[in-house]
């Protein structure tokens, strides 16, 4: 088949057709056993939280190396949810990196902090420890409350160094790992730290989007080691509300409809115990949850997360060899330990150029990311061009290839040609 004139694409033998008659940067795979996996759930007494979710929680954690693990209805809630958790308030200052999708910064404007940025690295394009370290030393200790580190692309932070950074300030870590699940940095002692394994950041999270490694539709999950901190996240899951005896702030007397008196409620010794269909609303919290339905789909796709990774990791290699030494191609992520290849991006000089025409030969690459403190919207708290130079000039070069665990040999290759014709044009 010339894959210049395809339209249909079989993406495999046990999978279910994705017709885009196209070549995206990212795609989901959804095999029979997913369907059927969501398919009894809907078969089932559950539709919204039910058993699939704690079972997707449990193997998502053993999966990261997590004590615990929170679903929840997307990586945006993740992040609001870690955002509430850890107790930003008005004015709270949070330091994150420019190149991430703007959700990383959001959730310390819903609580109203402020978002501070801090540049990156333009070799690894992850925020640069360094300029983190910059504004905290410029400011009086207490000035910062928190870091938001993104593992961007799939490519892990390097969290030990930012556990250190943030002990000397006392600031909390929320890991933005949407990228990277089965990312991993090897740490001082040469120790795999897989991404979200709660060892070093306070809160970690990951988002199951379509284009990400697991797909749920929509969906998230939020990893930790800190149980006060998990058993917060539970109840902001569910609108804030407790269905626990021992933490209840009302009395038995009063849950049971008996006596209460101008506020303070008056134990009864005849009323001991909460009826059943007692709980209590103590903070406002949202809802945030995750359906059973989407669950037994998360499930279902992480069994197969290790066989996408390695299939992610072989199409990164293909990639590099094919651009080394190119010296058209300014910059580029070769095959680095531990990257979890979410996205593999290329730095061009003619990046419009070669998006036009990767587009006109059906070749759907993308840009990630517009620097967010350039947003409209993070315009308006004073941050303007020059602030974040490495980032500017990363977001003017950059250029998202397709990636994604059934991108065929055949498709790489396709992408691989019109990228050289067009850059020795
Ligand atoms: C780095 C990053 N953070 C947060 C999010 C938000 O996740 P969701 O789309 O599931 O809300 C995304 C999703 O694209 C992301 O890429």
């Amino acid at each position: 088949m010339s894959l210049e004139n395809k339209n249909n694409k079989p993406v495999g033998d046990s999978q279910v057709t994705v017709n885009l008659g196209s070549i995206p940067y990212g795609r989901q795979n959804i095999t029979e056993e997913d369907i059927q996996a969501v398919t009894e759930t809907l078969k089932s007494d559950f539709l919204t939280q039910g058993p699939k979710i704690a079972e997707f929680e449990e193997s998502f954690s053993n999966y990261v190396g997590s004590k615990y693990a929170v679903a929840v209805s997307n990586g945006t809630a993740a992040l609001h949810l870690c955002a509430m958790a850890l107790n930003v308030q008005e004015g709270d200052k949070v330091i994150t990196t420019p190149i991430t999708f703007a959700a990383s910064a959001n959730c310390v404007r819903y609580c109203g902090g402020e978002v501070v940025f801090a540049d990156i690295d333009p070799e690894t394009y992850l925020l640069d420890i360094n300029k983190v370290r910059e504004l905290l030393e410029a400011s009086p200790k207490g000035t910062f409350k928190g870091i938001i580190p993104v593992d961007f692309a799939g490519r892990a932070v390097d969290l030990e160094a930012y556990r250190n950074l943030a002990n000397e300030y006392g600031l909390w870590i929320i890991e933005d790992s949407c990228h990277a699940p089965g990312g991993y940095f090897m740490d001082s002692k040469a120790n795999k730290q897989h991404c979200g394994n709660g060892n070093f950041a306070d809160l970690a999270i990951f988002s199951f989007h379509p284009v990400k490694h697991i797909a749920c539709g929509e969906g998230g999950m939020i990893t930790t080691n800190n149980e006060k901190l998990y058993e917060k996240l539970l109840q902001l899951r569910t609108h804030g509300i407790v269905k626990n005896e021992k933490k209840y702030k009302n009395t038995p007397a009063f849950a049971n409809g008996s006596t209460v008196r101008s506020g303070t409620a008056v134990r009864s010794s005849a009323v001991e115990t909460y009826p059943g269909w007692y709980m209590e609303m103590q903070d406002l919290g949202y809802n945030y949850r995750l359906t059973d339905f989407q669950a037994a789909l998360g499930s279902s796709q992480l069994k197969r997360a290790d066989e996408g990774l390695a299939k992610r990791r072989k199409i990164a290699a293909t990639y590099q060899i094919a651009f080394k030494g190119k010296n058209f191609i300014k910059g580029q992520s070769g095959v680095i330990e531990g990257h979890a290849y979410h996205l593999y991006v290329l730095e061009v000089e003619n990046r419009l150029g070669l998006y036009n025409y990767l587009r006109e030969h059906n070749i759907f690459a993308q840009i990630h990311y517009i620097p967010c403190h350039l947003m409209p919207y993070y315009r308006e708290f004073g941050w303007k061009e020059g602030d974040m130079p490495n980032a500017e000039n990363y977001y003017k070069h950059c250029i998202s290839l397709p990636m994604y665990p059934t991108l065929t040999d055949d498709e790489q290759k396709y992408v691989i040609r019109k990228i050289k014709n067009f850059l020795v044009r």
